[in-house]
């Protein structure tokens, strides 16, 4: 995974500009940059290996000449992360005369190479990207191409020649020294926006990418060719070569939203985010919070499919469909999903798919095996407009903002809030649950975005000390029961992913049966004990683990004295929220765990290795 960035401006210097709005996507990958651009009729690149900071104080990012140009900045998949590997990708000649910047996989790379080696091209990189540019230029030359549509230059007929033969997923742009003035960008299956200004077309990847430039976007659909030119927009078909009219949507998101504020870290600003992100899902279109209800009272059987933290919150939910709505649901891995219930899913099955950026592979390939079984497909996204939108029978737009930080911390809080409100609502219209019971979790549920508030305010510095006694641990417990399981395993992740600290999250009533024998003096175990059904078997466990010399932190209710004068360290929550709904502030204390762990252990939370915010690959 990704990001490509690219415009064509009608005056001024492009190289910069690519290079500002790769930085906005670099959440997506970090591993290689690169830029080409174009001016009077030549081809200009820079490309390296590394974060795009360190690529350009050694190769100034920013001194490309033209107002034409293309920039990627990648998350290897195929080909380590050299210089060589970098995008963009050019054609045999030399100088280049053909630059590709590509996010995704083309599955059948190996044959087109095969094929084009054959031919007698000769390839530089390891990369499946590489054999786009050669397939343009074999059309090109040989001119072994239908013209489609009208289309008068040879160069878009090459290049939809080439894409014709391309199988897999792909954002794309080409830029062409036969045609200096054109920038071509297609899609499949990865993310395609196009951001409209009145001096500049823009492309990218993610919207983000354009919000200190225009508001003004228009979202590519699979299949389609856009050709920009300074004084022309098209989108075509690429299989007939067609036009295509769409119109332009306005995204409401400040710029200032994709800054950090301040804030050291994109993962600390959206931590602190979440109360107003958390109001924010109080506020949710009516409809569609009526809607996802009614789909799930009349369902057979719901499947919630997803990956990472978004798992996790679908887990936290299946504990609130059956508490709340005595709805049986199955959480299930999105990369499980096919193999597990591939063949089980029908036309009586309700999928809920839940994504924050909406592209995640393994998630939209869950969706699409059930939407071949002819099941109703449901989602829960943060990007109103990606692909699990446009492939959801209805969706719900939590509306959290773009979440920068490759940790999910803002997004999984708001998914869960969305997700109480949808069992919530469920209840009521099964009528399980007392009046009573609904209003009090209802009033309960308009509280938490203050009582998060108050966990950021109060207990910040006290998990920062924590942070500071545990640093130099090797290995976490978590552990929870009944929903707090959840919140362990979010916690878990987190420690892992920004601070890696390798950790093992169980159910607290299983780690009698094996995980106990890992406990030695000192060994730190995080319980999640909030004031639930679940309260007095954790303190049992609690004193399991004491008895055998673990040093436990309690993520406890404020004043639960029980629980207090149990542990080593503690940190408190404001009193009175149901356990149903706990899930949501008791992640709190371990998202900041995790990032400070993170600060004292020197790992950058916002760029963990090996990893990229959004996994467009399976
Ligand atoms: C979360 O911190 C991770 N970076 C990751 O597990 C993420 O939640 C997962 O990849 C799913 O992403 P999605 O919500 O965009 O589908």
């Amino acid at each position: 995974m990704c990001g490509i960035f690219g415009c064509i401006l009608k005056e001024g210097q492009a190289a910069p500009i690519i290079h500002a709005a790769l930085k906005r996507l670099e959440y997506r990958g970090y591993d290689s940059v690169g830029e080409a651009t174009l001016d009077e009729g030549k081809l200009y690149v820079k490309k390296d290996a590394g974060k795009i900071d360190e690529v350009h104080m050694r190769r100034n990012l920013d001194d490309l000449p033209g107002r034409i140009g293309i920039g990627h900045t990648r998350w290897a998949t195929h080909g380590a992360p050299f210089q060589v590997n970098a995008h963009p990708h050019f054609d045999c000649s030399d100088p280049p005369k053909i630059a590709v910047v590509h996010n995704g996989i083309i599955e059948n790379f190996a044959e087109l190479r095969r094929e084009l080696e054959d031919a007698g091209h000769v390839f530089r990189s390891k990369t499946d990207t590489e054999v786009i540019p050669h397939l343009i230029e074999e059309y090109l030359n040989s001119k072994q191409f239908a013209t489609k549509g009208n289309v008068d230059s040879e160069f878009i007929n090459a290049t939809i020649a080439a894409i014709g033969r391309l199988q897999g997923s792909y954002a794309l742009a080409v830029v062409s020294t036969s045609d200096p003035d054109m920038i071509l960008c297609a899609r499949n299956e990865s993310p395609l926006v196009l951001g409209i200004a009145d001096n500049a077309w823009y492309f990218a990847s993610d919207i983000p990418a354009f919000l200190p430039l225009t508001n003004k976007i228009i979202f590519v659909e699979n299949g389609e060719l856009v050709v920009l030119r300074e004084n022309l927009l098209e989108i075509r078909k690429v299989a007939d070569g067609s036009l295509v009219s769409r119109e332009t949507k306005l995204v409401d998101w400040p710029p200032e939203m994709v800054e950090k504020q301040g804030y050291p870290h994109f993962m600390l600003k959206e931590i602190h985010e979440q109360p107003r992100c958390l109001r924010n899902t109080l506020r949710l279109q009516e409809k569609y919070l009526e809607l996802l209800p009614t789909f799930l009272d009349r369902a057979r059987e719901v499947i919630m499919v997803a990956c990472g933290t978004s798992y996790h919150a679908c887990l936290a939910a299946s504990y609130m469909f059956s508490k709340l709505s005595f709805l049986a649901t199955h959480p299930v891995i999105a990369s499980e999903f096919t193999e597990q219930h591939g063949k089980s899913v029908s036309i009586d099955s309700t999928i809920l798919a839940v994504s924050q950026s909406g592209e995640t592979a393994d998630t939209l390939a869950a969706v699409e095996t059930a939407r071949q079984r002819a099941a109703t497909i449901l989602g829960l996204t943060n990007v109103v407009g990606s692909t699990l939108t446009r492939i959801s029978r209805v969706y719900v737009g939590q509306q959290s903002g773009p979440e920068i930080g490759v940790a999910a911390t803002k997004t999984f809080t708001s998914q869960l809030s969305v997700l109480s409100q949808l069992a919530i609502r469920l209840a009521k219209k099964r009528g399980k649950v007392s009046q009573e019971e609904i209003d009090l979790l209802e009033e309960k549920i308009e509280e938490i975005p203050d009582i998060v508030e108050n966990i950021v305010e109060t207990q910040e510095e006290k998990v920062r000390t924590l942070a500071r006694k545990y640093k130099g641990k090797q290995c976490f417990f978590f552990l929870g029961r009944g929903i707090s399981y959840a919140t362990a395993l979010e916690g878990r992740l987190k420690l892992m992913e920004v601070a890696y600290v390798p950790s093992i999250a169980f159910p607290a009533g299983e780690s009698k049966h094996g995980p106990i024998s890992l406990i030695t003096q000192g060994f730190p175990v995080i319980f999640v004990c909030p004031p639930d059904e679940t309260r007095r078997t954790v303190i049992g466990n609690i004193m399991e683990m004491k008895a055998r010399g673990a040093s436990i932190i309690a993520i406890c209710e404020k004043g639960d004295e029980d629980i207090i004068k149990l542990v080593d360290d503690y940190v408190e929550i404001k009193e009175g929220i149901p356990g149903v709904l706990s899930p949501i502030p008791y992640v709190v204390p371990l998202q900041l765990f995790a990032y400070y762990m993170a600060i004292e252990r020197g790992c950058d939370p916002d760029m963990p290795r090996n990893l990229a915010k959004s996994v467009t690959v399976k």
